[in-house]
C-alpha cells in the first residue's frame, strides 16, 4: 500500500517512518524546502531518539521519501495522511489555514479510491469541513475522510507509536474502514485496542485526552501548592493516589507547569470551541489560567529563594525543554520563567543537553553554557527547569563549590530534600516541604 502524508513535523515524520517501518511505501511532503533537503539527507532536523537512524533505514530500503512539492506520484496512494501544524489563533481556536490548504492541493491529484486521514490535532467538526474543500476542488474524486488522531509524546515517539496504548478510527463509511484497517494490521497482531467510531468522536477523543492529562497535571500542582502551606509531601500523596487504579499514577508529578507544543494550544482549542458551541467547560478554563500564572509562580519562588532579590546576581539554569528527551522549546515553562528573572535584574547562565539552538531563538542576553558547571560559576542560585536524566547525578560536592552560595531551587524535584540539607544546601522544590 501506497501512502502519502502532508507534513514533516513530528506526528507527520514520525507516522511517516514508522509506516514505512511497517513496511508502506510512504512519501512525505512538506513545502519547507530546508526541511525536506535535511531530511533528503537523512537529518530530520529535530531531536528524536531514534528518529534519526529510523528515517536512514528506510530511506535507504526506498520505502520511504521525501518531496517539497505535490506532484502525479500522489496519484498512486491509498491513504492520504494530513499531518500539519494547527497553532493557536489570538481567540484560543486552531488555525486551520494549513489543513484546508493541504486538502485544497490535494484535490486535484486524487485518483480511485482514497482515504485522506486527519492526523493533526483539529477541532470537532473539521473532517466534515475538509470532506466539502476536497468535494469543491475535485467534483468526482472517490474519497473518504477520516479522523486518525495521535497520542505519541516527544521524547518517546516512536516507542508511543509502535505500541501505543490505543489507536483511534473516526470513518463513516466501511469501504474506508477496511483501509484503516489494513494500515493499522501490524498493531492488530500485537493487541492493540483499535476504536473505530465517527469521524467527530475521533477528533474530540484527542482534546479531551490531552486536556484531562493537563487537568492532572494542575491537579497535583495545586495539591503541591497546598502541600507546602501544610507540610505535607506531594510526592507521598501522589503515589498513593495513583495506587487507586481509577486514579492510575501517571501524569501527577508536579512541576513548573505544563508546556510543549500541544497541551497549551490543545487546550485553548477546546475551550475555545466549547463557549462557541455553548458548552463552556469551567475546569479547562481554570487548568489553562492556573497553569499560565504557575510560570510567573515560579518566577517569584525564585527570587525569594535568592533573598527577594535578584538584581544583578547570576543565576544558573540547568534545562530550557518543556520536557527532557527533545529539544522543542515550544511553551516552555523557560520562556516565561527565564524573563522574569530578567526584568528583575538578574543574569542567567544557561545549559540544556539539546534544546539550547532552538533556546537562542526564544531568550535573549543568556550566557550560554557547554556544560552545566560551567553555568554554575560564581552563580548565586542553581534552578532546575528540566528534568533530564544528566542532571540527576551531577557532582553536588563540585556544585557547592562551584556556587557562590548553595541555593539550589528544584522545580522538578529531581533532588531528595534531605539529603540535600544534610549536605548544607538551601534547596527549595516543589510540594514537599513548609514554606
Ligand atoms: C502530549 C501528550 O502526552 C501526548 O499523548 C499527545 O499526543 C501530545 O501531547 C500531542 O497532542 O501531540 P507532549 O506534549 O509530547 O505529549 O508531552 P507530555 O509528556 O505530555 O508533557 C507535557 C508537559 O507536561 C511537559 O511540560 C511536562 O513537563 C509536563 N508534565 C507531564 C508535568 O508537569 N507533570 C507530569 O506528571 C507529566
Amino acid at each position: 500500500m501506497k501512502i502519502t502524508v502532508i507534513g514533516t513535523g513530528y506526528v507527520g515524520l514520525v507516522s511517516g517512518a514508522c509506516f514505512s517501518e511497517f513496511g508502506f511505501e510512504v512519501t512525505c511532503i512538506d513545502k519547507d524546502k530546508k526541511k525536506i533537503d535535511a531530511l533528503n539527507k537523512g537529518n530530520p532536523l529535530i531531536y528524536e531518539p531514534g528518529l534519526e537512524s529510523l528515517v536512514k533505514k528506510n530511506m535507504k530500503t526506498g520505502r520511504l521519501k521525501f518531496q517539497n512539492s505535490f506532484t502525479d506520484n500522489i496519484k498512486k496512494s491509498q491513504i492520504i495522511l494530513i499531518a500539519v501544524g494547527t497553532p493557536t489563533q489570538r481567540n484560543g481556536h486552531a488555525n486551520l489555514e494549513h489543513v484546508f490548504d493541504a486538502a485544497k492541493q490535494v484535490a486535484p491529484l486524487l485518483s480511485g479510491y482514497t482515504v485522506v486521514v486527519n492526523k493533526s490535532t483539529v477541532p470537532v467538526g473539521t473532517a466534515k469541513r475538509v470532506f466539502s474543500i476536497l468535494k469543491k476542488n475535485q467534483r468526482n474524486a472517490d474519497f473518504d475522510v477520516a479522523s486518525n488522531p495521535e497520542f505519541l509524546r516527544e521524547g518517546s515517539a516512536i516507542e508511543d507509536f509502535m505500541r501505543p496504548n490505543r489507536v483511534v478510527i473516526g470513518v463513516d463509511s466501511l469501504k474506508a474502514k477496511r483501509i484503516m484497517k489494513e494500515l493499522y494490521r501490524p498493531l492488530f497482531l500485537i493487541e492493540t485496542p483499535i476504536i473505530f467510531t465517527s469521524p467527530q468522536t475521533a477528533e474530540l477523543i484527542k482534546y479531551a485526552s490531552n486536556a484531562f492529562l493537563a487537568t492532572k497535571i494542575t491537579f497535583i500542582n495545586q495539591i503541591a501548592d497546598l502541600c507546602e502551606k501544610s507540610g505535607a509531601d506531594v510526592h507521598d500523596v501522589a503515589k498513593s493516589m495513583g495506587l487507586d487504579k481509577r486514579i492510575g499514577d501517571k501524569f501527577l508529578h508536579p512541576g513548573p507547569g505544563f508546556g510543549g507544543s500541544c497541551f497549551p494550544k490543545d487546550n485553548l482549542e477546546l475551550a475555545a470551541t466549547a463557549r462557541a458551541l455553548g458548552s463552556p467547560i469551567g475546569l479547562i478554563e481554570e487548568v489553562i489560567s492556573f497553569n499560565k500564572s504557575r510560570k510567573k509562580k515560579m518566577a517569584r519562588k525564585i527570587i525569594l529563594a535568592c533573598g527577594n532579590n535578584v538584581k544583578g546576581k547570576k543565576i544558573a539554569i540547568l534545562g530550557l525543554t518543556f520536557k527532557p528527551n527533545t529539544d522543542d522549546m515550544r511553551d516552555s515553562p523557560s520562556l516565561d520563567i527565564i524573563p522574569a528573572l530578567q526584568k528583575a535584574g538578574a543574569k542567567i547562565q544557561a545549559y540544556d543537553p539539546e534544546g539550547m539552538d532552538q533556546a537562542k531563538g526564544y531568550l535573549r542576553g543568556i550566557k550560554w553554557c557547554n556544560n552545566p558547571y560551567e553555568a554554575l560559576d560564581g552563580a548565586e542560585a542553581l534552578v532546575f527547569l528540566t528534568e533530564w536524566n544528566q542532571f540527576r547525578a551531577l557532582d553536588l560536592k563540585r556544585i557547592k563549590k562551584t556556587l557562590k552560595k548553595p541555593t539550589i531551587i528544584d522545580l522538578r524535584n529531581i533532588y531528595v530534600p534531605e539529603q540535600m540539607k544534610k549536605m548544607g544546601f538551601k534547596y527549595i522544590s516543589i510540594g514537599r516541604e513548609a514554606v
